[in-house]
């Protein structure tokens, strides 16, 4: 059985970092087009490096909780035939020990160097202005997928969300695409798809199965089921 799942900031809110469109979310205090579009960054580089140089500080003092956890036992059970792409910028998912993972948005823990293209692990602030390791231009970027630009592995999700037998889309709202395309395409090519979720999103094409509550706990008992060898997905 091939699973694919998606996750979103909500899969990270119960380890205390806010999301983006939640009461009290990101989005309310900065505006998308300053802090996450090319433009923004080149008319304000210094606001849009702090704005994530405080998020990488975040993430780096946050640890995994139990629906990341939940994601790396479906790992050891499934191995090769399941895929983690997460929306998240964060690295809890590969710091809860999860290997077969996709960042379509990117990582906090990475810098891009807009002279040289070299793209590097990077976990100090970006804001300073550091050189960059291989051209000494100071030119870095945080490597994260601003509007406008297209997200990475996208190749790579396709095939396995047209391939997958079940797909589960986790504490994503759904509003930004095409990540919020991929289960309308996971459900046209036959796959059950199932939403797990604080609050029911509004996809374009209904989910077969919608579990609601927070994520530390509805993860872990939706991969429990699939490890005693249930239908996940069916609900009941
Ligand atoms: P959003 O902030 O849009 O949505 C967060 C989702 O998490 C909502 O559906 C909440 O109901 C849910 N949620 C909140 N707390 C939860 C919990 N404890 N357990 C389970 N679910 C919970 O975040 P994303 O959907 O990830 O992109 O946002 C998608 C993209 O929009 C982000 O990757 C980012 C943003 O703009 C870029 O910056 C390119």
């Amino acid at each position: 059985m091939r699973v694919v799942v998606l996750t979103g900031a909500g899969i990270s809110a119960e380890s205390g970092l806010a999301t983006f469109r939640d009461a009290g979310g990101l989005w309310e205090g900065f505006a998308v087009e300053d802090v996450a579009t090319p433009e923004g960054f080149a008319r304000d580089p210094d606001t849009v490096l702090a704005f994530y140089d405080a998020r990488r500080r975040a993430a780096a003092s946050a640890v995994p909780n139990p629906a990341h956890d939940a994601l790396v036992a479906l790992e050891r059970e499934l191995g090769e035939d399941l895929l983690v792409v997460t929306q998240n910028v964060d690295d809890l998912h590969e710091r809860a020990g999860s290997r077969r993972l996709l960042h379509m948005h990117g990582e906090l823990a990475r810098a891009r160097c807009t002279a040289c293209g070299l793209v590097t692990a990077w976990h100090a602030d970006l804001r300073p202005r550091p050189a960059c390791p291989s051209c000494g231009r100071r030119a870095l970027r945080p490597d994260v997928v601003w509007f406008g630009e297209v997200p990475y592995g996208l190749d790579t999700i396709e095939d396995a969300v047209r391939g997958c037998d079940v797909f589960a889309a986790v504490g994503t709202s759904g509003a930004v695409y095409p990540a919020a395309g991929l289960g309308a395409t996971a459900a046209a090519f036959g796959a059950r798809t199932v939403e797990l979720n604080l609050a029911p999103s509004l996809p374009a094409v209904p989910f077969d199965d919608v579990r609601v509550g927070p994520a530390t706990a509805v993860v872990p008992a939706w991969v429990d089921e699939i490890v005693r060898g249930g239908t996940p997905g069916l609900a009941g």
